[in-house]
């Protein structure tokens, strides 16, 4: 069995780790677009080319020869990659462009859920122009809602504005729009949500669709959620396989949106999505919402859910592309789980680089991003560097495993030590309360 893998950071490192543990001893080949400690130490083989390639891509996987491939990230998939290799007779864990637009365009997504009366969308328009942009943004002031400016297109998770946050008014989100149309075709403005996030990943075939237990992302850069956002400094996720502030109902709310989005796209495009559809949740006094579609594993998440899968992923992704997974139920262990991320000073806005780091003992699990191993010593490259990932019986437990193995990582990085502990969870279980009483 042969595995051509593409991808580069922590969530790449984790994906590797899920296939060389199967039962079915894979050879592991990777193609990353910078050199990856993590991924390295896993692979028979790996390439370093630019991934969102498809003729570099392609020239790899002939060599090597792969029984399937799994693109990570949503580059490769934007540029057409999977279609190159599913084209070439290589089967791909990763929906085709097509299909990626559901991430990849946000009002294509907003759109089908209305289209096939799929629950789970805010208030919304889709804007072209400038024109009416003002009377939608008044009018959801008027009804004492917020607003949240999204641009049409990929933009490295740095695009969406929200008043409060990035946006002071409607003369800044004006601002905004006009910016965001010189450069995408549309602008999606839509009705800020409040309540809790929380992030579904599930594994489908097009038809079945299995999830992983719910997460919870933490975006801000600094303790008690201050500062600016972030690709996701840490996250947790609980033994009992749902979040503090939400219950059974939310975690099958989202599961139904996931299961109709997947039917739906099947009934748009013909075409049968498979991989994984992560959805990124909230959980609101009016019940789950959805905010948006990923259409990869999450980073931090994929990190909280594939170490403690019981079930053998690469069997998982034979299912997933030979249409069967209805007949393999995907199992985790009934384990809490925290990941805090290692990042350079400075991050996200001006993050050293060239940073030398060293590892240290401890009980957690590493998962190496974006750092260059130099004599057993890591060198920050100004991204999210190294994750720490502690597992146990309970979220204290795991919390302070992933605390220890991060505070053993010296060098130039910082953390948020809040992440997983129970101060910060009584605070979104409070959100949530006050939220719901206030309905
Ligand atoms: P995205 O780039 O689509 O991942 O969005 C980044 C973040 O913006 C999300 O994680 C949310 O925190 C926030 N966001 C996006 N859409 C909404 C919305 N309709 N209401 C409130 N927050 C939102
Ligand atoms: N954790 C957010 C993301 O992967 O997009």
């Amino acid at each position: 069995m042969r595995v051509l893998l593409i991808g580069k950071s922590a969530r790449t490192d984790v994906i590797a780790e899920a296939i060389v543990r199967s039962r079915r001893k894979p050879l592991l080949f990777s193609m990353m677009d910078a050199e990856n400690p993590g991924v390295m130490r896993r692979s028979k083989e790996f390439c370093v080319a630019k991934t969102d390639d498809a003729e570099a891509v392609l020239a790899f996987a002939e060599r090597v020869e792969p029984d399937f491939s799994i693109i990570d990230p949503e580059d490769p998939i934007a540029h057409g990659v999977s279609d190159a290799l599913e084209k070439a007779g290589i089967p791909c864990v990763a929906p085709s462009k097509k299909l990626g637009q559901l991430e990849s365009s946000k009002s294509f997504c907003r759109e089908l859920l209305r289209k096939h009366g799929i629950e789970g969308n805010p208030e919304y328009r889709i804007f072209r122009s400038g024109s009416g942009i003002e009377n939608w943004l008044r009018e959801l002031l008027d009804a004492e809602k917020g607003f949240v400016v999204k641009p049409d297109g990929l933009t490295g998770g740095k695009g969406v504005k929200v008043l409060g946050d990035h946006l002071r008014g409607v003369e800044d989100a004006l601002d905004y729009c006009e910016e965001v149309l010189a450069k995408h075709a549309s602008v999606v403005i839509e009705e800020k949500l409040e309540g809790e996030e929380f992030s579904l990943q599930s594994l489908t075939d097009g038809v079945a669709v299995q999830d992983c237990p719910p997460v919870q992302d933490h975006k801000r850069a600094f303790e008690g959620d201050e500062g600016p956002n972030t690709g996701g400094m840490g996250s947790y996720s609980c033994e009992n396989h749902l979040l503090p502030f939400m219950g059974r109902e939310d975690a099958e709310a989202a599961h139904a949106i996931n299961e109709k989005v997947a039917a739906a796209l099947l009934k748009e495009t013909g075409a049968k999505y498979r991989g994984v559809l992560y959805g990124g949740f909230i959980c609101t006094r009016q019940g789950v919402k959805l905010i948006e579609y990923n259409v990869r594993f999450g980073d931090p998440e994929a990190m909280n859910v594939l170490p403690i899968m019981k079930s053998d992923f690469v069997d998982v992704c034979e299912s997933i592309i030979n249409g069967k997974l209805d007949e393999t139920k995907l199992r985790f262990e009934n384990a809490a789980t925290v990941c805090k991320y290692a990042v350079p000073e400075g991050y996200p806005s001006n993050p050293i680089r060239g940073a030398l780091l060293e590892v240290g003992r401890s009980r957690a699990r590493y998962y190496y991003g974006a750092v260059r191993e130099e004599n057993g010593k890591y060198v920050t490259l100004g991204s999210r560097a190294i994750a720490s990932v502690g597992i146990a019986p309970s979220l204290a437990e795991a919390e302070k495993i992933a605390e220890e193995g991060v505070g053993a990582i010296k060098g130039a990085v910082f953390h948020r030590r809040d992440i997983g502990t129970q101060a910060l969870i009584n605070r979104r279980i409070e959100h949530m309360k006050r939220l719901r009483k206030n309905g």
